[in-house]
């Protein structure tokens, strides 16, 4: 397949469903808190979680159309947790998507605010009756909890609170690893198990994706701690070298650049072994681990 071109029309599908749903710039009264959403929302980005959660619906053989609330409630979840991580109280970063932080443009305040109302925003989304169309209520509603989980305390906002007491202390690995599979892996992999759930995946096809998602989360934040140690400003769109200063638990911290590479591997590799019982509409998924682990952004 042409992974280049796909992800480029898989990226365009989600940047167009996203400007359907999103709250429209307005001039009233909530112009200032729209307009901060929104910034961030559309300041680029590479669309992943939503984009893992169409080609798994794909690999089931699913149409994904009225899975699109979903992926872009997803990405308005991560949009938030982008917002909130580059806090001054977390880790007070002023770049994000090659642009000033949501912070640095409209205030501290704003900007939490910015993050609650995407983070919110999302629910509705997912609750959108669009998806009654495709999934019975009942799958909805567990698709729902699973979110929920996977981005709560025992999820991403739990992984971030882990990451931030990690900062400068010595910590094994078992400990590092929680808070990559929380901070990153959680929602990465319920990206992937909402596909599945559209596609209305049998245990063992569930299964399988699920394993499929944790892997490609891990893999995921062990490149992006890799791309902070060897990636460039400009090409992250983030400050490159910013883990280091804050003295973060990361996986080249703990192990080393070429050591980490090879861990990332395996994770991919585990990742696309666990595929083995779909068939080539699966490839996008498989093109996707790939990605994670070549990427230079
Ligand atoms: C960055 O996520 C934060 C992590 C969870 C590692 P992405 O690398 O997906 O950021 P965008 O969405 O492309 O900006
Ligand atoms: C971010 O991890 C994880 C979440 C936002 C939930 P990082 O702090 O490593 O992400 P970047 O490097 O700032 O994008
Ligand atoms: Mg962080
Ligand atoms: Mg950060
Ligand atoms: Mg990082």
């Amino acid at each position: 397949m042409d992974f280049k071109k796909y992800l480029n029309e898989q990226c365009l599908v989600v940047e167009q469903a996203l400007a359907r749903y999103m709250l429209p710039e307005e001039g009233g009264a909530l112009a200032n808190h729209i307009k901060a959403m929104r910034y961030s929302l559309f300041a680029g980005g590479k669309r992943i979680r939503p984009i893992l959660a169409l080609a798994a619906a794909k690999a089931l053989h699913a149409p994904t159309e009225h899975l699109l609330p979903v992926a872009c409630a997803l990405e308005c979840i991560h949009t938030y947790s982008l917002i909130h991580d580059d806090l001054p109280a977390m880790d007070d970063d002023d770049l994000r998507r090659g642009k000033p932080t949501c912070h640095v443009v409209f205030g501290e305040a704003e900007a939490i605010l910015a993050g609650d109302g995407l983070l919110s925003f999302a629910f509705e989304l997912l609750s959108h009756p669009e998806a009654r169309q495709a999934i019975p209520p009942a799958d909805q509603l567990r698709l729902i909890n699973l979110i929920a989980q996977a981005i709560g305390p025992k999820g991403m906002v739990g992984g971030q609170s882990l990451d931030l007491a990690a900062e400068g202390q010595a910590i094994d690995f078992a400990h590092l690893r929680l808070i990559h599979g929380c901070k990153t892996g959680a929602l990465i992999t319920v990206s992937v198990q909402a596909g599945a759930i559209f596609g209305q995946a049998s245990e063992e096809q569930f299964a399988a994706l699920s394993r499929y998602g944790v892997q490609i989360g891990l893999a995921f934040q062990i490149i992006d701690d890799l791309l902070d140690v060897e990636g460039t400003t400009e090409n992250l769109g983030k400050t490159a070298g910013a883990d280091a200063q804050r003295h973060k638990a990361t996986y080249p911290a703990f192990f080393g650049v070429t050591k980490t590479k090879v861990m990332a591997h395996e994770a991919v590799e585990a990742a696309i072994a666990a595929l083995e019982i779909f068939d080539a509409q699966a490839e996008p998924l498989r093109a996707l681990a790939r990605y994670i682990y070549e990427r230079n952004n």
